[in-house]
């Protein structure tokens, strides 16, 4: 695991957005494994500009998002498809057949979570899969206590998370109960994890996924054991770390991230 401390949300959002930008341009045909919620809002936005601006080309992109709630028409707002639609796809060149999400209104939901991970292996499995982390420490809606090596499946959600996630549908009981997310285990196949967390309030489950010990009760833990993580953090969500010094000086001295620092640390 890696650790970049950013000195603002914009310079975090900007950081993972040249990075998704990297992998495309040396992958055209890259697979992009993608993640709904506040936190990447402002890296799509701009991914959406690089498109506009420099021509970044996703037309050989394929896509696949995390989760999809369970009962939630695509043509609600609040879908994540409708979200996706929103803050990126409309904005940038990708097909839109290659655009993957759960299908949360299938008949055979079990039938759906293996189509699901079937479609992610013909595709050659997932070059960089972007993460959010809740304030649980839920990675996608793997909730507390979900295996670590589950797989695409039905999963409750906790009161926790659908508080979290009422504004977004106006009253608490209009937020599902139920969603399909890729599990730890599909998640950890990844050949990249980019898990990225902006603001104060994601400071004590980001020192609990990151230093803490690995456990199912915070199931981003358990990017601890992924081949490739990289953690993107603001100051205030990484606040808490203990090991902040040594991070800085990676990231500051490691040659692979030369051609970030300015980015990111630029005056
Ligand atoms: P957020 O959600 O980006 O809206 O904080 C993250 C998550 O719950 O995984």
């Amino acid at each position: 695991m890696e650790v970049i401390i950013c000195p603002s949300t914009e310079r975090a959002n900007l950081l993972t957005a040249q990075l998704i930008a990297d992998t495309v341009k040396a992958k055209p045909k890259a697979v992009l494994g993608l993640a709904t919620g506040k936190t990447p809002e402002g890296v799509y936005s701009r991914l959406g500009q690089l498109h506009k601006e420099t021509g970044l080309d996703f037309s050989g992109v394929t896509t696949f998002n995390l989760d999809e709630y369970i009962g939630v028409p695509t043509t609600h707002p609040q879908s994540f498809r409708a979200c996706m639609e929103r803050e990126l796809f409309s904005k940038i060149n990708v097909k839109k057949e290659n655009t993957h999400l759960p299908n949360g209104m299938a008949a055979d939901l079990d039938a759906e979570c293996e189509r699901y991970e079937k479609a992610i292996a013909t595709a050659g499995g997932i070059d960089l899969q972007l993460l959010g982390i809740g304030l649980n420490g839920h990675l996608a809606f793997n909730e507390p206590l979900s295996s670590l090596a589950s797989r695409t499946r039905t999963k409750a959600l906790t009161p926790e998370t659908r508080r979290q996630n009422a504004p977004a549908f106006g009253t608490l009981d209009e937020v599902p109960t139920r969603a399909i997310t890729m599990g730890v285990g599909t998640v950890l196949e990844s050949r990249w994890a980019i898990l990225l967390a902006t603001g104060s309030s994601k400071a004590e489950i980001i020192l609990k996924a990151v230093e803490g010990p690995m456990s199912a009760v915070v199931t981003a833990s358990a990017l601890q054991m992924h081949r490739r993580c990289t953690v993107i953090v603001d100051e205030p969500a990484g606040e808490w770390l203990q090991m902040k010094e040594y991070y800085r000086w990676v990231f500051a001295n490691e040659p692979e991230w030369a051609p970030y620092r300015d980015l990111v640390l630029g005056r």
